[in-house]
Protein backbone atom coordinates (compact mmCIF):
# COMPACT_ATOMS: atom_id res chain seq x y z
CA UNK A 1 0.00 0.00 0.00
CA UNK A 2 1.25 3.34 -1.10
CA UNK A 3 1.89 5.88 2.37
CA UNK A 4 -0.94 7.65 2.29
CA UNK A 5 -0.32 12.06 1.80
CA UNK A 6 -2.97 13.85 4.37
CA UNK A 7 -5.09 16.89 2.88
CA UNK A 8 -5.55 19.76 5.22
CA UNK A 9 -9.11 18.55 6.30
CA UNK A 10 -7.83 15.12 7.54
CA UNK A 11 -4.62 17.36 9.44
CA UNK A 12 -7.12 19.50 11.08
CA UNK A 13 -8.89 16.39 12.34
CA UNK A 14 -5.67 14.45 13.57
CA UNK A 15 -4.73 17.71 15.48
CA UNK A 16 -8.06 17.97 17.22
CA UNK A 17 -7.65 13.89 17.74
CA UNK A 18 -3.92 14.36 18.47
CA UNK A 19 -4.98 17.12 21.07
CA UNK A 20 -7.48 14.96 23.08
CA UNK A 21 -5.40 12.04 23.40
CA UNK A 22 -2.77 14.30 25.24
CA UNK A 23 -5.28 15.49 27.64
CA UNK A 24 -6.10 12.27 28.08
CA UNK A 25 -2.47 11.36 29.08
CA UNK A 26 -2.45 14.54 31.07
CA UNK A 27 -5.42 13.29 32.95
CA UNK A 28 -4.16 9.66 33.64
CA UNK A 29 -0.69 10.76 34.44
CA UNK A 30 -2.74 12.73 37.70
CA UNK A 31 -4.51 10.00 38.57
CA UNK A 32 -2.61 7.16 38.80
CA UNK A 33 -1.36 6.01 41.90
CA UNK A 34 0.16 2.70 44.29
CA UNK A 35 -3.10 0.86 45.10
CA UNK A 36 -4.86 1.55 41.67
CA UNK A 37 -5.72 -0.99 39.71
CA UNK A 38 -4.81 -1.63 36.65
CA UNK A 39 -8.48 -1.70 35.14
CA UNK A 40 -9.31 1.47 37.20
CA UNK A 41 -6.58 3.04 34.98
CA UNK A 42 -8.49 1.48 31.13
CA UNK A 43 -12.02 3.02 33.05
CA UNK A 44 -10.58 6.15 33.77
CA UNK A 45 -9.20 6.30 30.24
CA UNK A 46 -12.16 5.28 28.11
CA UNK A 47 -14.20 7.61 30.08
CA UNK A 48 -12.06 10.91 29.53
CA UNK A 49 -11.69 9.38 25.84
CA UNK A 50 -16.03 9.24 25.49
CA UNK A 51 -16.27 12.67 27.10
CA UNK A 52 -14.65 14.78 24.26
CA UNK A 53 -16.76 12.52 21.77
CA UNK A 54 -14.06 10.29 20.64
CA UNK A 55 -14.01 6.45 20.47
CA UNK A 56 -10.84 4.86 22.15
CA UNK A 57 -9.24 3.27 19.26
CA UNK A 58 -7.38 0.38 20.94
CA UNK A 59 -11.25 -1.44 22.46
CA UNK A 60 -12.02 -4.35 20.37
CA UNK A 61 -8.98 -4.14 18.21
CA UNK A 62 -8.33 -7.49 16.96
CA UNK A 63 -9.96 -8.53 19.63
CA UNK A 64 -7.57 -6.57 22.34
CA UNK A 65 -10.22 -6.05 24.77
CA UNK A 66 -9.90 -2.72 26.71
CA UNK A 67 -9.47 1.22 26.00
CA UNK A 68 -5.94 1.42 27.40
CA UNK A 69 -2.72 -0.71 27.20
CA UNK A 70 -1.11 -1.06 30.63
CA UNK A 71 2.41 -2.99 30.61
CA UNK A 72 4.14 -2.65 34.12
CA UNK A 73 7.48 -3.28 34.80
CA UNK A 74 9.04 -6.30 32.71
CA UNK A 75 5.70 -5.90 30.25
CA UNK A 76 6.98 -4.07 27.12
CA UNK A 77 3.37 -2.90 25.18
CA UNK A 78 -0.50 -4.46 25.21
CA UNK A 79 -0.52 -5.79 28.98
CA UNK A 80 -4.14 -6.33 29.74
CA UNK A 81 -6.21 -4.20 32.38
CA UNK A 82 -7.16 -6.34 35.19
CA UNK A 83 -8.92 -6.00 38.11
CA UNK A 84 -6.62 -7.79 40.14
CA UNK A 85 -3.49 -6.11 39.20
CA UNK A 86 -3.10 -3.31 41.83
CA UNK A 87 -0.12 -0.75 40.81
CA UNK A 88 2.62 -0.55 43.63
CA UNK A 89 5.87 1.89 44.35
CA UNK A 90 8.33 1.55 42.34
CA UNK A 91 6.77 0.59 39.56
CA UNK A 92 6.50 1.57 36.06
CA UNK A 93 3.39 2.13 34.24
CA UNK A 94 3.53 2.43 30.31
CA UNK A 95 0.17 3.88 29.39
CA UNK A 96 -0.61 3.29 25.65
CA UNK A 97 -3.85 4.66 24.09
CA UNK A 98 -5.28 5.60 21.21
CA UNK A 99 -8.37 7.86 20.29
CA UNK A 100 -10.45 8.34 16.62
CA UNK A 101 -12.12 11.52 16.07
CA UNK A 102 -14.57 11.91 13.14
CA UNK A 103 -12.98 9.02 11.57
CA UNK A 104 -9.25 9.62 12.29
CA UNK A 105 -6.95 8.00 14.54
CA UNK A 106 -4.17 9.65 16.85
CA UNK A 107 -1.64 7.51 18.98
CA UNK A 108 0.75 7.70 22.01
CA UNK A 109 2.52 6.27 24.96
CA UNK A 110 4.19 7.30 27.78
CA UNK A 111 5.75 5.37 31.12
CA UNK A 112 5.70 6.91 34.40
CA UNK A 113 6.81 5.68 38.08
CA UNK A 114 4.98 5.45 40.57
CA UNK A 115 6.33 7.11 43.84
CA UNK A 116 9.85 6.17 44.51
CA UNK A 117 11.52 4.39 41.42
CA UNK A 118 15.12 2.75 40.87
CA UNK A 119 17.59 4.78 39.53
CA UNK A 120 17.74 2.33 36.57
CA UNK A 121 13.82 2.96 36.28
CA UNK A 122 14.33 6.46 35.97
CA UNK A 123 16.68 6.16 33.69
CA UNK A 124 15.13 4.22 31.17
CA UNK A 125 12.04 6.25 31.67
CA UNK A 126 14.14 9.44 30.53
CA UNK A 127 16.16 7.64 27.96
CA UNK A 128 13.11 5.87 25.86
CA UNK A 129 11.22 9.50 25.97
CA UNK A 130 14.97 10.96 24.63
CA UNK A 131 15.10 8.39 21.94
CA UNK A 132 11.88 9.74 20.49
CA UNK A 133 13.22 13.47 20.30
CA UNK A 134 16.04 12.21 18.98
CA UNK A 135 13.96 10.58 16.47
CA UNK A 136 12.15 13.48 15.46
CA UNK A 137 15.14 15.69 14.69
CA UNK A 138 15.69 13.66 11.96
CA UNK A 139 12.43 14.20 10.14
CA UNK A 140 11.60 16.45 7.66
CA UNK A 141 10.62 15.77 4.22
CA UNK A 142 13.36 14.33 2.17
CA UNK A 143 15.05 11.75 5.02
CA UNK A 144 13.88 8.40 5.21
CA UNK A 145 12.33 6.22 8.06
CA UNK A 146 15.89 4.99 8.36
CA UNK A 147 17.37 8.19 9.82
CA UNK A 148 14.47 7.56 12.78
CA UNK A 149 15.83 4.18 13.23
CA UNK A 150 18.82 5.14 13.36
CA UNK A 151 18.51 7.76 15.81
CA UNK A 152 16.09 5.58 18.23
CA UNK A 153 18.67 2.59 18.24
CA UNK A 154 22.40 4.72 18.16
CA UNK A 155 20.45 6.95 21.51
CA UNK A 156 19.57 3.69 23.59
CA UNK A 157 22.29 1.69 23.10
CA UNK A 158 24.78 4.46 23.92
CA UNK A 159 22.81 4.77 27.35
CA UNK A 160 23.51 0.36 27.59
CA UNK A 161 19.72 0.12 26.79
CA UNK A 162 18.48 -2.32 24.15
CA UNK A 163 15.86 -1.79 21.23
CA UNK A 164 12.81 -4.60 20.70
CA UNK A 165 12.85 -6.01 17.18
CA UNK A 166 9.47 -7.29 16.89
CA UNK A 167 7.20 -4.42 17.30
CA UNK A 168 7.81 -1.39 15.32
CA UNK A 169 6.06 2.66 14.68
CA UNK A 170 3.79 2.49 11.69
CA UNK A 171 1.43 5.56 9.76
CA UNK A 172 -1.20 6.21 11.32
CA UNK A 173 -4.33 8.37 9.92
CA UNK A 174 -8.00 6.93 8.79
CA UNK A 175 -6.32 3.45 10.24
CA UNK A 176 -4.54 2.83 13.63
CA UNK A 177 -1.94 0.82 11.73
CA UNK A 178 -0.93 2.31 8.24
CA UNK A 179 2.21 1.73 5.88
CA UNK A 180 5.06 2.75 6.80
CA UNK A 181 6.78 0.78 9.86
CA UNK A 182 8.74 2.49 11.61
CA UNK A 183 11.47 0.14 13.04
CA UNK A 184 13.21 1.10 15.97
CA UNK A 185 16.59 -0.39 14.78
CA UNK A 186 18.30 0.28 11.70
CA UNK A 187 17.57 -2.27 8.68
CA UNK A 188 19.87 -2.82 5.48
CA UNK A 189 17.30 -0.52 3.65
CA UNK A 190 17.06 2.90 4.60
CA UNK A 191 13.29 2.83 4.54
CA UNK A 192 10.37 5.01 2.25
CA UNK A 193 11.40 8.67 1.72
CA UNK A 194 9.34 11.08 4.09
CA UNK A 195 7.41 13.32 2.43
CA UNK A 196 5.45 16.40 4.02
CA UNK A 197 2.21 15.37 4.85
CA UNK A 198 2.67 11.74 5.82
CA UNK A 199 1.71 11.22 9.55
CA UNK A 200 3.21 8.56 11.66
CA UNK A 201 3.23 7.12 15.18
CA UNK A 202 7.29 6.87 16.14
CA UNK A 203 7.33 4.35 19.30
CA UNK A 204 10.27 3.28 20.60
CA UNK A 205 9.79 0.50 22.98
CA UNK A 206 13.30 -0.27 25.19
CA UNK A 207 14.59 -2.47 27.61
CA UNK A 208 16.77 -2.05 30.15
CA UNK A 209 18.34 -5.37 29.79
CA UNK A 210 18.14 -7.86 26.58
CA UNK A 211 16.22 -7.18 23.00
CA UNK A 212 14.65 -10.14 23.23
CA UNK A 213 10.48 -10.37 24.48
CA UNK A 214 8.40 -12.88 24.48
CA UNK A 215 3.97 -13.26 24.25
CA UNK A 216 2.38 -14.18 27.24
CA UNK A 217 -0.11 -16.83 27.03
CA UNK A 218 -3.02 -13.92 26.45
CA UNK A 219 -1.44 -13.38 23.34
CA UNK A 220 -1.39 -9.70 23.74
CA UNK A 221 1.19 -9.30 26.56
CA UNK A 222 4.72 -8.94 25.50
CA UNK A 223 7.25 -8.79 28.07
CA UNK A 224 11.03 -8.72 28.50
CA UNK A 225 12.59 -12.66 27.88
CA UNK A 226 14.97 -11.72 30.83
CA UNK A 227 12.40 -9.79 33.16
CA UNK A 228 14.32 -7.38 32.61
CA UNK A 229 11.91 -3.71 32.93
CA UNK A 230 11.01 -1.74 29.51
CA UNK A 231 9.52 1.64 28.45
CA UNK A 232 7.52 2.58 26.14
CA UNK A 233 7.05 7.06 24.31
CA UNK A 234 5.16 7.67 21.73
CA UNK A 235 3.72 10.08 19.97
CA UNK A 236 1.79 10.75 16.26
CA UNK A 237 3.94 13.48 14.28
CA UNK A 238 2.76 15.06 11.40
CA UNK A 239 6.12 15.21 8.76
CA UNK A 240 6.53 18.94 7.41
CA UNK A 241 9.00 20.77 4.60
CA UNK A 242 11.26 21.46 6.90
CA UNK A 243 10.78 19.30 9.86
CA UNK A 244 7.67 17.64 12.30
CA UNK A 245 4.27 19.01 13.97
CA UNK A 246 3.65 16.89 17.37
CA UNK A 247 0.08 15.72 17.32
CA UNK A 248 -0.39 14.66 20.26
CA UNK A 249 1.75 16.78 22.23
CA UNK A 250 -0.07 19.87 24.41
N1 LIG B 1 0.30 1.78 20.03
C1 LIG B 1 0.00 0.38 19.84
C2 LIG B 1 0.35 -0.01 18.42
O1 LIG B 1 0.70 0.83 17.67
C3 LIG B 1 -1.40 0.11 20.10
C4 LIG B 1 -1.78 -1.30 20.14
S1 LIG B 1 -3.42 -1.35 19.95
C5 LIG B 1 -4.04 -2.81 20.45
O2 LIG B 1 0.34 -1.17 18.05
F1 LIG B 1 -5.30 -2.62 20.39
F2 LIG B 1 -3.66 -3.72 19.59
F3 LIG B 1 -3.65 -3.10 21.65
CO1 LIG C 1 1.37 2.78 17.88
Amino acid sequence: MAISIKSDREIELMREAGRILAITHEELSKALHEGMTTYDIDKLGEEIIRSYGCVPSFLNYQGYPASICVSVNDEVVHGIPSRKHFIKEGDIVSLDAGVIYKGYHSDAARTHGIGCISEEADKLIRITKECFFEAIKEVREGAHVGDISRAVQTHAENNGFSVVRELVGHGVGANLHEDPQVPNFVQKRRGARLQAGMTLAIEPMINAGGQNVKWLDDDWTVVTEDGSLSAHYENTILVTKDGCELLSVQ
